[in-house]
């Protein structure tokens, strides 16, 4: 598997991470399949968060890898917090409770990467930035970064957090694909120009931030997968093409279009198929051209100015 650099760390990292988020609803047998599976493909960037399956999915990972000092050793570990039942909370007790838990039920004394799962309109900046110190100083964290922040959230928590942010995970896939759109689009008339993201993607260039797509084979909100759907028929003609033009399946073509992006994201993927997983980890070898990244943007119904 391709690596790249975390954000601004020395951290290698995988392009493609593995998403945690539905391991529940593998039995253990499978669940251990799916996770060597990914081990095998290189792809050992495991991304967790405190809510799935309300931290089941963090225990079934720990159980399916055998987790103990050498395994851990050739894992990266990114968990989240911050999402409660009906609120989101950033407060220092929350954070540092969180952390604990998510340590526990993953088996490790320490996680490579910890996000903050979605803004808390009640975040005081300043008690993240004490809760960040305390888990680095004991150890607990080594990065941190956040999830489905814009831009000037990020700055205020740069204000006073002194480790650098170094992903931000959004939703992004060729179907739900407005932060790149809105930058196509400047200063026009058209729905196009709405800016949703405060313009995220080149802010997170700028700062040398990964943007970690969630979701990238989703339409809407978690209403279905894109491929081989009736909703998006222009959309699969286009992929079966490129796909066949590469001799690679479609899984894989739709994960090499977030992929061709120069921003160097890293999507994260959900699937829990064996072979589905063996398909977006062969994205990283495949390079779109340029005609055809457009090509597939246009069929998803996006338009040029
Ligand atoms: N930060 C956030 O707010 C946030 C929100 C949501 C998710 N996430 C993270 O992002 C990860 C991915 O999210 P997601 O699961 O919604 O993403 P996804 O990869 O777009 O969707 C995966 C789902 O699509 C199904 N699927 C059907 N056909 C597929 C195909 N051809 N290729 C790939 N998948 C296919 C999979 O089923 P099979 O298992 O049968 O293949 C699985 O149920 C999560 O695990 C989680 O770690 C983060």
């Amino acid at each position: 598997m391709r690596t790249m650099k975390l954000g601004s760390t020395d951290l290698d990292v995988p392009v493609v991470a593995v998403g945690c988020m539905r391991i529940n609803r593998l039995d253990g047998r499978d669940a251990e399949r799916f996770v060597h599976t990914a081990l095998d493909e290189g792809a050992n960037f495991f991304d967790h968060a405190d809510i799935y399956g309300d931290g089941a999915c963090e225990e079934i990972f720990a159980d399916a890898i055998g987790m103990n000092a050498s395994v851990r050793e050739k894992v990266v570990l990114q968990s989240k917090c911050g999402i409660r039942r009906g609120m989101y909370d950033f407060s220092k007790e929350h954070i540092l409770a969180s952390v604990d838990g998510i340590l526990k039920r993953l088996r490790t004394d320490h996680l490579d990467v910890l996000l903050l799962h979605r803004p808390d309109a009640l975040m005081e900046p300043e008690e993240v930035a004490e809760a960040f110190d305390q888990l680095e100083r004991d150890g607990k964290v080594r990065h941190f970064g956040v999830s489905n922040h814009h831009p000037h959230q990020i700055d205020l928590l740069r204000r006073y957090v002194r480790q650098p942010l170094v992903a931000n995970q959004l939703q992004l896939s060729i179907t739900n694909a407005t932060m790149i759109t809105s930058g196509l689009h400047v200063n026009m008339l058209d729905d196009g120009a709405v800016d949703r993201d405060g313009y995220v993607l080149d802010y997170c260039r700028l700062h040398d931030i990964t943007v970690q797509p969630w979701s990238p084979f989703q339409y809407g909100f978690f209403e279905g997968v894109f491929l081989g759907s009736d909703a998006y028929p222009e959309l699969n003609a286009a992929i079966d093409e490129v796909a066949a033009r590469h001799d690679v399946s479609t899984t894989t073509i739709a994960l090499a279009w977030l992929l061709r992006h120069p921003a160097r994201m890293q999507p994260v993927i959900g699937t829990m198929n064996v072979g589905r997983l063996r398909d977006c980890c062969k994205a990283a070898d495949v390079d779109l051209t340029r005609e055809e990244w457009y090509a597939l943007y246009l069929a998803a119904g996006n338009v040029l100015p």
